[in-house]
This record gives structure tokens, sequence and C-alpha cells, in this order.
């Protein structure tokens, strides 16, 4: 197998840089879709719909389906690339809108805005939510459509997005992660990651798998970038834990100490905060292994990880 690269690596990879300037592209594409996808719908679910996509979050899934394309497929990569980054963006969305609700989270701040049911009011919060699932879907089989993949190939790629948003991947893990606060509930360290792995890994694994998938990769690399998904995935929900009780609501954008308020089984809560960082690393360590172990040394998959780790909200 032929070693990956993305780009020539420069001496210092800039992640800030990189996942900034991808950002703007996918913002854009992010909010033409916005427009033209929710054309004939009641004009107050369109605008929480608009709304939700529109608040500034990280954008690190689009920006994890882009490199895994670009990986593949070296060079600047097509506006549909970028409309395809933005599938995964939408099922996350949808995810924090209902993540929000007073029937579970509770909470009225989200990517430093209020949180879409405080704008409108719960029910448009639930269903703008549930209209950006079929959003998405369109989404994907129009941009895969546009670089070139036919229609088992669609079908195959719109079916993974299903499985990983499903009540077997993120959903699932919401529903778990809902029961383990409630009086009694008792979550071990085992379940604790399945929780994780669930709700946050599995959406990461198939942002990559959409780019992969979209530049025709084959099943070692496609095996290797999932492996990624799931370590990164894992940190990531581990660090999201960390900084909700290390950080400020003004620095994360989102309520702080929700966690511990809620009795929430957290990696800081079960294992101590020096622990859970160190937890996040070693995953970390083993994404990046499981790209390696295949050749793939990709610059802005390692950033990413590391990013992963440093980052403040
Ligand atoms: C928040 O995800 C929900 C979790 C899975 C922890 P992000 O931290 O990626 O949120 P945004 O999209 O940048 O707002
Ligand atoms: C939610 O986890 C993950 C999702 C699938 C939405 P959290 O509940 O910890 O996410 P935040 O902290 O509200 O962003
Ligand atoms: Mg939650
Ligand atoms: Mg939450
Ligand atoms: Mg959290």
């Amino acid at each position: 197998m032929t070693p990956l690269a993305v780009t020539d690596p420069p001496a210092s990879f800039d992640v800030e840089a990189f996942l900034g300037a991808e950002r703007g592209r996918v913002n854009a594409a992010l909010s033409a879709l916005a427009s033209s996808r929710v054309e004939g719908a009641p004009t107050v679910l369109r605008e929480a719909m608009q709304y939700a996509l529109a608040t500034p979050g990280k954008r690190l899934r689009p920006a994890l389906c882009i490199t895994a394309y670009r990986l593949l497929r070296p060079g600047p990569a097509p506006d549909a690339v970028y409309r395809l980054s933005c599938v995964v963006e939408i099922i996350h969305t949808y995810s924090l809108v209902h993540d929000d609700l007073p029937c579970m989270d509770d909470d009225e701040l989200r990517r430093g805005r209020p949180t879409v049911h405080v704008v409108f009011d719960p029910g448009t919060a639930v269903l703008a939510g549930a209209a950006l699932i079929p959003a998405a879907v369109r989404v994907l089989d129009d941009a895969a459509r546009e670089l070139g993949l036919d229609a088992p190939a669609r079908g195959r790629m719109i079916g993974e997005l299903c499985r990983a948003g499903a009540a077997q991947g993120m959903v699932g893990g919401q529903w778990l992660d809902l029961i383990g606060e409630q009086p009694g509930a008792t979550v071990d360290a085992d379940g604790l990651e399945r929780i994780h792995r669930l709700k946050t890994g599995a959406l990461l694994a198939v942002s990559l798998r959409m780019g992969a998938m979209a530049a025709g990769a084959d099943e070692a690399r496609l095996e290797a970038l999932t492996a990624y998904g799931n370590e990164l995935g894992l940190a990531f929900q581990i660090v999201d834990d960390v900084l909700d009780v290390t950080r400020t609501a003004e620095e994360l954008g989102k309520t702080a100490g929700k966690d511990v308020d809620a009795g929430k089984a957290t990696y800081p809560s079960l294992f101590g905060l020096q622990r859970a960082r160190e937890m996040a690393v070693e995953r970390t360590g083993h994404a990046v292994d499981a790209l390696r172990a295949v050749d793939i040394h990709s610059p802005e998959l390692e950033a990413l990880a590391a990013y992963v780790l440093e980052r403040g909200r």
C-alpha cells in the first residue's frame, strides 16, 4: 500500500489556521444549504432550523470528512465535498438541539447563544431538530451524486449515516447517558466508555468514513480511519467532560458545571481529573497508531488529534 500524506507537511502544522480556513468554506456551504433545503417549510420552523445551523460551532466533523477525502484525492477538494462534509454537521446540530431540551440536559446556552428551545419553544426545537435528519440525508445523496457516486454507493453511504445516528449509535448513547443520570442508576467504567463511543464516537467516525467513501477508499484504509475516529471520539468526549469542570460558560459557549449538577457519570467523576486527562491522551495515541499501522501519515489528522486534547472549548 502506498503511504498516504495529505499534503507536503510544513515543519510545524498550524491546526488553528487549517481549521479556520476549512470552517470558512464549511460555513458558506452550510449557509447555502440552510437556505435552499428549507424552501416551502413553515416560516418559524425554517427559522429555527437556520438558527441552529448558523450558530458558530467548531465544525470539527466537517474538517474530518474533508481531510479523509483529501487523503485519498490530494489537492483542493471540490465544492461538493464541502456540501458532503455538512451532512454529519447537520445531524450533529440536530443532536445538540435535542440534547439541550428541558427534558434532556436542559441547557439555555449553546455555542455562545441561547438554545433553540429558548429562542423559539420546546415543540419547535423538537421538530426543527427532527426536520434536520431527512435534510441531511438529502444533502448526502445530492453531494455524493455530484461527486460521481452511483446509486449503490450512495445507498451504502446513507446506510452508514443512518447506523451512526441510530439507536445502536448516537441516539442509543444519548439514551444511556440520560438514564444513567436517574437516581439510583450506576454507570461503571465499561458502561461509560460505551456511552461515550456511541453518543460521540459514532458521528466522528462516520464523518471520516463519508469523506473516505466518497473518495473511493479501500477497506483497510476505511477501517483505519474508523478506528482513528472511534478513539478520537472517546478522547473528544473525555475532554468535553474535563472542560465541563475546568472552564467557565464564557469560555465554553455553553453552561459549565452541568455534569456535576446533574449527577452524571463522567471520566472526571469516575477517575478524577488527572487520570481522565491521561486517558484522553492515551486514546489520541491509539487514534494515530491506527492510521500509522496502515501507513497513513497525515499531518492534518495527527494535528486534529492533538487539537482535540488541547482545545479550550
Ligand atoms: C459538543 O460537540 C457535543 C459533544 C459531542 C461533546 P462539539 O464540542 O463539537 O460542539 P460544537 O459543534 O463545536 O458546538
Ligand atoms: C452530548 O454530550 C453529546 C451529543 C451526542 C449531543 P453532552 O451533553 O456532554 O454535550 P454538551 O456538553 O451539552 O455539548
Ligand atoms: Mg447530554
Ligand atoms: Mg449536554
Ligand atoms: Mg458535555
